[in-house]
C-alpha cells in the first residue's frame, strides 16, 4: 500500500502560508519553495540506506557512515525545477532526470514533452520532484515512466496535493511513497487544488496566470 506522509511541523506550516498568499512576489515564492523542498526532503530521505567507511578525523581514525545508493532525481518541469537545487544541495551525489510533462487545459491530463531516461542501469531510488499533485496524474505518468525504466524505489515529493490526486497516486502506485507538506480540502472544477496556491510554475517563473 501506497505510504503517504503529510508531514506536519510548525516550520512547514509557517512558510506554506506564506507561498498560498496571492501577493507573495516570485522572487520570495521561489525562495519559500527551495526551504520547503529541504524541510520536506529531511523526512522523504529517512530511509536511505547507508554502509560504513572509515575516516580520519583531526584527532583519530573512526568509523563512519555515507549514503550508499544512486539516487536520483527526477522533476517535472516546469514548476519542479525550483526544487532540484535544494535537493542537490541535501544530495550532491544525486543524478538528476528531468521529465517534461504539461497538464492538458481541457482535458486535465498530462501531456510528455520530454523524456530522456536510459535504457540502461536505473538508480536505486527515484525522487520526483513537484510542488503540486492535483489529479495526481503527472505524478502517476512519471512513477510509470520510472517503473518501465526499473527504479526499485520510488518517490513523489509535493509541497500540497488533493485528496483526489493522492488516491489516484496510491491506487495505480500501491508501492511509491508519496511525501506532502500539505493535503488541501479538494479540487475544483477547473481541477485546480483548492485553496491552493495558484499555478506554481507560473508563480516561479512570473508568467501570466
Ligand atoms: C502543474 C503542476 C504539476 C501538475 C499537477 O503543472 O506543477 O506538474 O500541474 O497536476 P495533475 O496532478 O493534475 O497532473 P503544469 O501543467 O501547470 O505545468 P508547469 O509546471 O509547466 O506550469
Amino acid at each position: 500500500m501506497t505510504h503517504v506522509c503529510e508531514v506536519q511541523h510548525p516550520l512547514i506550516q509557517h512558510h506554506l502560508a506564506t507561498l498560498r498568499n496571492k501577493t507573495t512576489p516570485p522572487d520570495e515564492f521561489r525562495r519559500l519553495v527551495q526551504r520547503l523542498a529541504v524541510l520536506l526532503a529531511y523526512e522523504a530521505t529517512r530511509d536511505l540506506s547507508t554502509e560504513m567507511c572509515e575516516i580520519e578525523t583531526p584527532l583519530t581514525r573512526t568509523i563512519a557512515r555515507r549514503l550508499s545508493q544512486r539516487i536520483g532525481l527526477v522533476p517535472i518541469l516546469r514548476a519542479g525545477l525550483g526544487m532540484v537545487d535544494p535537493l542537490l544541495d541535501l544530495l550532491p551525489q544525486a543524478e538528476v532526470w528531468h521529465l517534461g510533462l504539461y497538464r492538458d487545459e481541457a482535458t486535465a491530463l498530462p501531456v510528455e514533452y520530454y523524456s530522456k531516461l536510459p535504457d540502461y542501469s536505473p538508480v536505486d531510488v527515484a525522487l520526483i520532484l513537484d510542488p503540486m499533485l492535483a489529479t495526481g496524474g503527472s505524478a502517476i505518468a512519471a512513477l510509470q515512466a520510472l517503473r518501465r525504466w526499473g527504479v526499485p524505489k520510488l518517490k513523489v515529493l509535493s509541497l500540497i496535493a488533493a485528496p483526489e490526486g493522492v488516491s489516484s497516486v496510491t491506487a495505480a502506485c500501491p508501492e511509491a511513497q508519496l511525501f506532502v507538506c500539505a493535503i488541501d480540502v479538494e479540487l475544483n472544477s477547473r481541477k485546480f487544488i483548492v485553496p491552493g496556491l495558484g499555478d506554481a510554475g507560473d508563480r516561479s517563473f512570473n508568467t501570466p496566470q
